[in-house]
Formats: C-alpha cells, sequence, structure tokens
C-alpha cells in the first residue's frame, strides 16, 4: 500500500491543527474509506486520544465493537519512528497531530511529514509567524534532494465570509511573495468544533456538499496527497 503521512500543523497554539487532523482522519477513513491512523503526539495532555475515549463513552457497550475505528495512537518523538514503522505500507494515511508548541525536538518529527497542511487563522500576529514557518520548511526541506516533504499548503481555517476582503487581502500578499493558499477553505463554525470534530462518525453523507463546505477541502487534500 502506497502510505501517505500527512499533517495539519504549524508551529501556533489554537488555530484548528487538531481539529482539521480529526475531521480530516475520520472522513477519510469513514467517508472515503481509506486506512487510516492518526498519531497523537500532544504528550502529554493526548487531546486527540482522549477525545477518542470521551467519543466511545457515548457509545453503548454493546454497539462499540460495530463501529471499524481507525487506530489513534499516543506517540512522542521518541517513539514516532517505531509507529511509523508499525503501519507503513499497511494504511493509506497516517495523519500526525503534533502539539501546540513546535520545540526544536518536536521539528524532528516533522521530518516525516510528506504533506503538510498549515492551518491560518486569520490574526495580524500570526501573518508573521506562518511565513517563517514556511519559508524555514521550504528551505530545509522542500528543497533539499533527499526530501521527504513534497507539499507546503496554507490554507485558512476559520474563514468567514464577512471578512472575505480581509483573506482576499492576506491571499495576495502570501502569492506575491511565493506561498499560495489553498484555494479551499474551511469556514468558521461550530459543527466542526462539535458535532463534526468526532472520532467514530464522519459528516453525515448530503451535508457540506456547498462550495463552502468542508467536503472541498477534504477532497483538494486527498487530491494533493495522491500527488
Ligand atoms: N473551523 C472552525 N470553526 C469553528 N471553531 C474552530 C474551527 N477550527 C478550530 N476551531 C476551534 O478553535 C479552537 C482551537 O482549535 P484546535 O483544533 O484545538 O487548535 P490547535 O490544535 O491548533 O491548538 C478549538 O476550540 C476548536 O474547536
Ligand atoms: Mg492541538
Amino acid at each position: 500500500m502506497d502510505t501517505k503521512i500527512i499533517s495539519c500543523a504549524g508551529e501556533k497554539g489554537g488555530c484548528g491543527k487538531t481539529t482539521m487532523n480529526i475531521i480530516l482522519a475520520t472522513n477519510l477513513s469513514k467517508s472515503y474509506g481509506k486506512k487510516v491512523v492518526l498519531i497523537d503526539m500532544d504528550d502529554p495532555q493526548y487531546s486527540v486520544f482522549k477525545k477518542r475515549e470521551r467519543d466511545l463513552q457515548r457509545v453503548s457497550l454493546g454497539k462499540r465493537d460495530d463501529l471499524e475505528l481507525y487506530p489513534v495512537v499516543r506517540s512522542n518523538v521518541g517513539t514516532l519512528d517505531q509507529w511509523i514503522r508499525k503501519y507503513y505500507g499497511i494504511v493509506d494515511y497516517i495523519i500526525i497531530d503534533f502539539p501546540g508548541n513546535l520545540n526544536e525536538e518536536m521539528v524532528q518529527g516533522l521530518l516525516y511529514i510528506e504533506h503538510l497542511f498549515i492551518p491560518f487563522f486569520l490574526d495580524e500576529l500570526e501573518i508573521d509567524s506562518t511565513a517563517m514557518f514556511y519559508k524555514t520548511l521550504e528551505a530545509n526541506f522542500l528543497n533539499n534532494e533527499d526530501r521527504v516533504l513534497r507539499s507546503l499548503n496554507p490554507f485558512f481555517n476559520r474563514y468567514e465570509l464577512v471578512k472575505a476582503n480581509k483573506f482576499k487581502a492576506v491571499r495576495n500578499t502570501f502569492e506575491r511573495a511565493g506561498m499560495p493558499i489553498m484555494e479551499e477553505v474551511v469556514m468558521d463554525r461550530t459543527v466542526y468544533r462539535e458535532r463534526y470534530r468526532n472520532t467514530l462518525y464522519p459528516i453525515p453523507e448530503g451535508k457540506e456538499n456547498s462550495e463552502m463546505g468542508i467536503k472541498k477541502f477534504i477532497e483538494r487534500v486527498l487530491k494533493i496527497s495522491k500527488g
């Protein structure tokens, strides 16, 4: 199996990395039929792992066995290599959720990622740090001959139509600086933080099919990672 290693990551906390990694993992697995493993590197909080436990507690015992769940595993930088070896070649997607603060040690983990999606929550301060993060990765990984990193994809998370002009201005600035932002956006919506941020159940069929729906984003991720 041609395994892809992907992650929504960035060096800022609170921009939606965990939310998007969960939504991607659950929907790639449940709606697109992919074999997925989600690696939670958020040591020691392990927010994804705990979310899986909470999600499971809402399901009655008898029904848990029928769920066909993708694994959520806890890892730190030291054990990441073992987990990747364990699943490489037997799943379609290894998705890694990194913690909010990427210290130097954690950056080692980024070396495994093939397609990186950088959520970008519009706010003055983050423009600089996202640009810095992008440029550092581009210089160190993307331009390297034996690179693993094959694509670097910033995207707008928590997009708001009322701020369309602001987003557009940022998009143009990034474009001019050689950092194209994905056309697909993820809207700022309560369902993404509540109902759809679920490690068991995908977004119901028939939902999210509009131009601004999150399925456009998920399908774009599929396309990009297919190479
Ligand atoms: N598209 C979205 N719409 C609404 N709320 C969101 C969205 N993305 C993230 N959030 C919320 O923003 C907060 C931070 O998200 P989280 O995924 O935990 O970020 P990170 O992992 O980058 O620290 C959470 O409360 C989450 O539910
Ligand atoms: Mg997180």
